[in-house]
């Protein structure tokens, strides 16, 4: 069975007064996959395990459907969870790492043995079940963790980094596993990282955290797409901020005579400054547009990243490998994709002024 978990107004307080999480809302829907995304220290571990009972809540509520929790001890909220150190039992084998939780729960023969054999079947690890943990790899032990977790048949399932200590091709093979697992199990998932590519890659919403308050509520593609501010456009991967001067929805790139007009822009944001982010593999080398100076480039297999100059300041742009190469010192135009970018206030908010 999956849940609905319903934040409301939660708050979190460390020490008396340090306030870490003002005042947070969000309802994540039952079978999701929620992802929380945001700089070291904004606040992920602490909702994590505030959701997980592991830590007290200040203010607001926590509920799985409509049962308020906030007072429930973690052995009782029926919770699996997978952290990043590994934290299987080493003298333990697999089996017995995954039957731990069931034998906890009063579960016997012959229904034990045939809940952790489809689970062990369900990660791929049925060749190591008679084998400790100790001399495995990363991968292998995070298997075993996500086993343990989800075969008590969890109402929720909690990640927290649960990859980090792989490396990156591990890491990227592991999060299909778990999506493909968390998918067939149909568990409400909170998951936590710091890692954009993989919260793109996994979620079915994410919340992109900064200084415990959340920025923005959304599916991967709007969230990349349709950055509701200057802090998650520039947090989802590289890109470019620029200063625009706006006349009627014509921006024009501070320090240059170079416009591109702006259809999408909120008509009561059409004139003003602005910040215009553009991401590398938004611009288009052209026979004319902004006009700029290669100062480096740097191969990358698939693509070349280069960095051009130009009079609104520099500009990281990707180019395909397959279309004309340029050189150092080469002076190319550049031609914005104005369908793909996104304009934000001059302000400190760096709210978006696109339409919806
Ligand atoms: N037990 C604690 N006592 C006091 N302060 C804490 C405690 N745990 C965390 N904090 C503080 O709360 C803030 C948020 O920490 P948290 O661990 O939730 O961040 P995070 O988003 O998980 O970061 P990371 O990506 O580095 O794991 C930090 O400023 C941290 O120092
Ligand atoms: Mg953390």
């Amino acid at each position: 069975m999956s849940v609905t978990i319903n934040i409301e107004h939660a708050r979190k307080v460390y020490d008396k007064d340090n306030v870490v999480i003002p005042d947070l809302s969000a309802q994540i829907q039952p079978g999701e996959f929620f992802t929380l995304l945001g700089p070291s220290g904004c606040g992920k571990t602490t909702l994590l395990r505030m959701i997980a009972g592991f830590n007290t809540i200040e203010g607001g509520e926590i509920k799985f459907g409509d049962k308020v929790i906030n007072n429930l001890p973690p052995y009782k909220r029926n919770i699996g969870m997978v952290f990043q150190n590994y934290a299987v039992f080493p003298h333990m084998t697999t089996r017995e790492n995954v039957a731990f939780g069931l034998k906890e729960h009063k579960v016997r023969e012959p229904e034990l043995s045939k809940r952790v054999d489809d689970m062990l079947k369900m990660v791929q690890i049925e060749e190591l079940a008679d084998r400790i943990p100790s001399n495995m790899s990363g991968g292998q032990q995070q298997r075993i963790a996500l086993a343990r977790a989800i075969v008590i048949n969890p109402d929720v399932l909690l990640m927290d980094e649960p990859l980090s200590n792989l490396d990156a091709k591990l890491r990227v093979e592991m999060r299909s596993v778990i999506r493909h697992i968390q998918q067939q199990a149909g568990i409400t998932t909170v998951y936590v990282t710091h890692d954009q590519e993989e919260a793109l890659a996994i979620s079915d919403r994410i919340a992109v955290m900064n200084k415990g308050v959340i920025q923005q509520l959304d599916t991967p593609v709007n969230i990349y797409r349709h950055p509701s501010n200057l802090f998650v456009a520039t947090f989802m991967g590289l890109t470019n901020v620029v200063d625009v001067d706006l006349n009627d929805k014509v921006a024009t790139l501070t320090g240059s005579d170079y416009s591109v007009r702006f259809d999408k822009i909120k008509d009561e944001c059409a004139n003003g400054k602005a910040k215009l982010c553009v991401r590398p593999n938004d611009f288009r080398f052209e026979d004319s547009g902004l006009k700029g100076e290669v100062i480096e480039r740097v191969f990358f297999g698939t693509i070349m990243d280069y960095t051009v100059k130009t009079d609104a300041g520099e500009m990281r742009v990707t180019g395909s490998v397959n279309d004309k190469l340029h050189n150092v010192g080469d002076t190319v135009y550049l031609r914005i994709e104005s369908d793909v970018v996104n304009l934000f206030s001059n302000d400190e908010d760096g709210t978006s002024l696109m339409q919806e």
